[in-house]
């Protein structure tokens, strides 16, 4: 069902409760998700962004049930990803010639995935587009997350349409921030950040800071994805400058996979060593083949260190590991301490290539790591607790 927004500005998006994985199965989404699209009607008449592919029937039946798709003057394409441009192809069929815009990789990026000659007009960041009372001015944002994102900010309503940015994996009927319960939105918005947009960090700081110095006022943030920030919209762009910068809290958290329990006693150990030597800091332990992958990397994003463990098994380390290792190797945290430990009953090799991979994954390798011969016992428990508070020592 459409949402009137304001008198200019309707939301004709979908929320898909039923969602759990996005990007394939590389983000869970627990909570769904939404696909916003919004219906700009001033002199001229504006659809920004569409939804994913499998919705495109519903959400063209839905658009027609608001207004005559002729009047359409304009499509804005902020990003070609299939989750905002998925029913493009099915509402172009009914108008065909409708100007869409979007960068010039946008057009790349949606001839390659629709292979379909629309009628693209490509837009910088300055550009604007001529509404009637209001104007559209387009704000380039490549890299976040696609180099062909774009940001669309309209006058008079004081609107930035921000597509992916600024957005949360978050189904509610509730549209707005301040309908929600706070600690669920920004839960989501930080799972959202750490695991999407925290190798594009640098760029996150510039872009808000280029954006910032237009002076342009902001009475609504309009993401493609979750609530609109509309109770202090910009608390959302102050949070992203704070997680942008290499953003930590007092948190250790151990990440260790286990066939006998034997390296879950030393993580459980070494947590107390930690918790002993400093009782400031928080402790989280996740047993990755258990865990949800994305909550273990939004764990990872507020430490200041990370411990891995697993046993030695076939001269390896075990599989749920090597998933999250690859994760945070592509995600490229910065300025996080880490070191390895775990169990071996003959050639133990593991602490040493966790620590290799620790070091690929841009971690400040604390030390050479702890190993524990079979099942520790009591004296060696305490021997990992030592470790523990030897870790968070040198941190
Ligand atoms: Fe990059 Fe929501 O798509």
């Amino acid at each position: 069902m459409a949402k009137k927004i304001t008198d200019k500005v309707t939301w004709v998006g979908k929320i898909d409760w039923e969602l759990k994985e996005f990007h394939g199965n590389e983000y869970s989404t627990n909570k769904g998700s939404s696909y916003n699209s919004y219906l700009i009607r001033d002199k001229k008449t504006v659809l920004i962004d569409t939804v994913w592919q499998p919705y495109d029937k519903e959400f063209v039946s839905r658009l027609k049930q608001e207004i005559d798709l002729k009047e359409i003057d304009y499509i804005i394409a902020n990003h070609g990803e299939i989750d905002h441009s998925g029913a493009l192809p099915e509402l172009l069929r009914e108008i065909p010639n409708t100007p869409v815009y979007c960068t010039a990789k946008g057009a790349q990026i949606l001839k390659a995935h629709y292979h379909e000659d629309w009628n693209f007009v490509t837009v910088k960041t300055g550009d604007t587009l001529d509404i009637g009372e209001n104007k559209l001015i387009f704000v380039e944002a490549p890299m976040l997350h696609w180099p062909d994102s774009m940001f669309t900010y309209m006058t008079g309503e004081n609107i930035l349409f921000s597509n992916d940015a600024f957005g949360q994996h978050f189904a509610t009927e509730s549209l707005y921030n301040d309908l929600v319960d706070n600690s669920e939105l920004y839960a989501e918005a930080i799972k959202y950040y750490a695991n999407i947009l925290t190798p594009f960090s640098a760029l996150v700081i510039k872009k808000i800071h280029e954006v910032l110095g237009f002076n342009l006022p902001v009475d609504l943030i309009c993401p493609s994805h979750g609530i609109i920030w509309k109770e202090n919209p910009t608390q959302i762009v102050e949070q992203y400058l704070k997680w942008a910068d290499n953003y930590q809290e007092n948190q250790i958290t151990i990440i260790y996979d286990t066939m006998w329990n034997a390296t879950r006693k030393m993580a459980e150990a070494i947590a107390e060593g930690i918790l002993e030597a400093d009782k400031s800091v928080t402790v989280k332990l996740f047993n990755s083949s258990k865990e949800d992958k994305n909550d273990i990397i939004t764990e990872v994003f507020r430490s200041k260190a990370v411990l891995l463990g697993s046993p030695t098994v076939n001269n390896g380390y075990l599989h749920s590991l090597g998933g999250l290792i690859e994760m945070m190797k592509g995600l490229k945290f910065k300025k996080k301490s880490a070191a390895a430990f775990g169990s071996y009953g003959w050639s133990g090799e593991v602490v040493k290539q966790l620590t290799e991979e620790i070091e690929k994954c841009g971690f400040k390798v604390v030390d050479e790591g702890h190993r524990s011969l079979w099942v520790p016992d009591e004296a060696e428990l305490s021997v990992c607790k030592e470790y523990g508070k030897e870790f968070i020592s040198k941190l």
